[in-house]
């Protein structure tokens, strides 16, 4: 079932904050909402979402209103998508969807076996996909068009893009491990159940957002604009796992290191940090 989207409106409590992000809003899913209001102890306040605040820190909201998000466009929306099928790029992006979560079953399936070439070549095809899907479509296409039409939808994409850069810096570890004969599977676990919950997120929380507010030419513009990206996109070739010097993987140790200390970082991020140091 499609979860509930809010539109919240705020305030800021944060005494630095009067002028830039004093006022303002956001459109969020209901349970994760919920989350954020039990974070605080006041009744009419909540913690900020990751992203929300212009600091990149946590801070405390008090609620100014609450509105169930996008309820008089939807038929609107329903009827652009309908009227374009299979060529509607939120249709497409969801069909690729389940084209990754089928990769990751096997994933699952080869990790059982410790079949490592399988996973070696299963996790490049999966790089391939996010490179193709998530930054080529989603971020270079899909994202500019939600940024201009739907100003309330634009703190849900810095989420989306850290999960991205977290996806493919997770696969260059565990496939600089796999070249050393070493599944890692704390790490294919990880990616397994973040990814699950990243195409969760887009195909009932966030498309749904976006499937509200474009009209027929948008749609039009964007499936024009991801056919032309798969068009010129050149596949991502897993290579031979044992030779090392072929692999981009085995070269550069130290970007690696740097990729996964960023990726630290970012997990961190609109977490339990809180701004300014402990407001
Ligand atoms: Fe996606
Ligand atoms: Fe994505």
């Amino acid at each position: 079932m499609t979860e509930r989207v809010l539109n919240i409106k705020y305030q800021c409590l944060h005494p630095s904050c009067q002028v830039f992000c004093k006022k303002g809003e956001f459109v969020i899913s209901e349970s994760f909402f919920n989350e954020l209001s039990t974070a605080t102890d006041d009744e009419d306040t909540f913690k900020s979402p990751p992203g929300a605040c212009r600091m990149g820190f946590s801070q405390q909201y008090r609620l100014i209103a609450v509105q169930e998000e996008g309820a008089e466009t939807e038929a609107e929306g329903e009827a652009a998508r309908e009227s374009l099928g299979a060529d509607d790029p939120l249709t497409m992006l969801k069909a690729e969807h389940q084209e990754v979560l089928k990769k990751l079953d096997t994933l699952e399936y080869q990790v059982r076996k410790r079949d490592l070439e399988g996973l070696w070549v299963t996790t490049s095809m999966i790089e391939n996909d996010i490179l193709l899907h998530s930054i080529k479509k989603e971020e270079d296409v899909l994202f500019p068009v939600v940024e201009k039409k739907i100003p309330a939808g634009a703190n849900l994409m810095p989420i989306m893009k850290e999960d991205h850069v977290e996806f493919i810096s997770i696969l260059h570890g565990f496939r600089y491990a796999l070249q050393d004969g070493e599944i890692l599977d704390g790490i294919l676990n990880t990616l397994i159940v973040n990814l699950r919950n990243h195409i969760k997120k887009e195909d009932e929380e966030f498309f749904h957002i976006v499937d509200e507010h474009l009209d027929n030419e948008d749609r039009k513009r964007i499936a024009e604009g991801m056919r032309k990206m798969e068009e010129e996109h050149v596949p991502l070739e897993p290579g031979d796992r044992k030779d090392k010097g072929l692999s981009p993987y085995s070269e550069d140790r130290k970007k690696l290191d740097a990729e996964i200390a960023a990726l630290k970082s970012i997990s961190s991020v609109g977490g339990e940090e809180m701004c300014c140091g402990g407001h």
